[in-house]
């Protein structure tokens, strides 16, 4: 998979594409990520890529001409464009296996205020990673990477992401490791039976429990 991501702080994506296992799997050539700072796309004889709203109001405005010239020097037949903003469709597992499908993306970070409207038209997705308002898209298209590249053949094992949270929308169960003591707190007892359909029922129970205690949404679907 490739992986292009438009944004005016590149910088920012440095630390968390070059550790662990979205390390690895660019290493191991399983995902190729391309970040472009579009500013270096505007025409603005000052590289300005923002401007005031029409209508007024406070705080500026991403420009379209930047972002609609670096998508159309990265775009091809195979590109799915999402757009990161918090007015966007909500950002859920099946969506990241979905992605994970594809051969190309582009993530398109908004900042500052907003952008302009006429920018949404270049995408096929607009996507939120919640109902909260960050300083821009930079996070979520790191968040789209993160889980994205994790579900990606060859990259961890597959065991791992089969039998984890929101898998048949339920959160996962409750994982325990030596000692089997600690500080008075016990490892439950059926974990210890070594019966692996009492070990399967009591996992399925915790899972349900857990689910009802903190996401009991998740259950009504
Ligand atoms: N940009 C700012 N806040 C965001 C959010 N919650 N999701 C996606 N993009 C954003």
């Amino acid at each position: 998979m490739r992986i292009d991501i438009l944004s005016l702080f590149p910088h920012m994506f440095d630390a968390v594409f070059n550790e662990s296992i979205i390390k690895r799997a660019q290493d191991l050539g399983k995902v190729e990520i391309h970040i472009h700072d579009f500013r270096e796309y505007s025409k603005d004889p000052h590289k300005k890529v923002d401007d005031t709203p029409y209508g007024g109001g406070s705080g500026m405005v991403l420009t379209c001409q930047p972002i609609f010239d670096c998508i159309d020097s990265l775009k091809t037949d195979k590109s799915k464009i999402i757009l990161l903003t918090p007015a966007g469709v909500s950002y859920k597992q099946k969506i990241a296996y979905n992605l994970a499908q594809e051969e190309h993306l582009i993530l398109i970070c908004g900042h500052y205020e907003g952008f302009d409207e006429r920018i949404t038209s270049l995408a096929d997705m607009q996507l939120s990673i919640g109902d909260y308002v960050l300083t821009g898209g930079e996070i979520p298209a790191m968040i789209l990477v993160d889980s994205i590249t994790r579900l990606l053949p060859g990259v961890i094992l597959e065991d791992s992401h089969l039998n984890e949270s929101f898998n048949n929308n339920l959160l996962d169960y409750p994982s325990y490791t030596k000692p089997r003591i600690y500080k008075g707190m016990e490892v439950p007892e059926e974990l210890l039976s070594g019966n692996h359909k009492k070990i399967a029922e009591y996992r399925y129970q915790e899972s349900l429990k857990k689910t009802e205690k903190f996401r009991p949404d998740l259950l009504k679907k």
